[in-house]
């Protein structure tokens, strides 16, 4: 046994350490083995490599699906102030169906002075940049309601009602958890 193992070692070194243009003809086929291990390690990475991106996109993936929490001064304070959104755009959407244009008028205004951004009780700056995007375009679009309803113009009121929701639902989906 011991004398074999060391025929082999010898063997091995013999392989490995003279060059195989040396060696002879002989030892082609160690080369040929080389060779096809090599083939076989560039063949296993470049898989290795497609693989990886795949990985990279699905947990990408599953970070878009987990919801970042915002970091609310108070949480309960800031979902009252929602439900209080809440009950203005309900009214709103009332006072819309029966045209009652002094309904109108209230509940647009009561939307507008709704902040998304001060039912959190953070600063713009401690918040996520997106969220304070959405804030804005809050703004915005309830600003062009209280605007329509001071006109008495029902397509233009229509009109950013629908984006008002769109904004409501917007954020929703990135910054409401599903059990919430
Ligand atoms: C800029 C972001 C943003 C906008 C715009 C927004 N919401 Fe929300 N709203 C939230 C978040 C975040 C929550 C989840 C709070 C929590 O974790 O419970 C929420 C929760 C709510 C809830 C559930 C409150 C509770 O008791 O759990 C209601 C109702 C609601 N929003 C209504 C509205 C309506 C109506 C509008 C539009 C007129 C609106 N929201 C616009 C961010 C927003």
């Amino acid at each position: 046994m011991r004398t074999c193992s060391k025929a082999k070692e010898k063997n091995k070194k013999s392989s490995f350490f003279i060059p195989f243009f040396i060696q002879g003809r002989n030892q082609s086929f160690l080369i040929i083995s080389i060779i096809m291990v090599a083939i076989t390690m560039v063949f296993t990475l470049s898989c290795e490599r497609v693989e990886k991106p795949d990985e990279a996109a699905f947990m990408d993936e599953e970070e878009d699906l987990s919801i970042p929490e915002l970091p609310y001064e108070n949480k309960e304070i800031f979902r009252m102030h929602m439900n209080s959104l809440d009950d203005s755009y309900e009214s709103l959407e009332e006072s819309i169906d029966r045209q009652d244009w002094e309904g109108i008028r209230t509940f647009a205004m009561r939307m507008k002075s709704s902040s998304p951004v001060l039912f959190t009780g953070k600063r713009k700056d401690e918040l996520p940049q997106d969220y304070v995007l959405l804030d804005t375009r809050f703004h915005f679009h309830t600003l062009a309601l209280v605007e329509a309803s001071e006109a008495r113009e029902m397509v233009k009121l229509n009109l950013e009602f629908d984006n008002v929701k769109e904004i409501c639902d917007d954020c929703h989906v990135k910054y409401k958890k599903k059990d919430s």
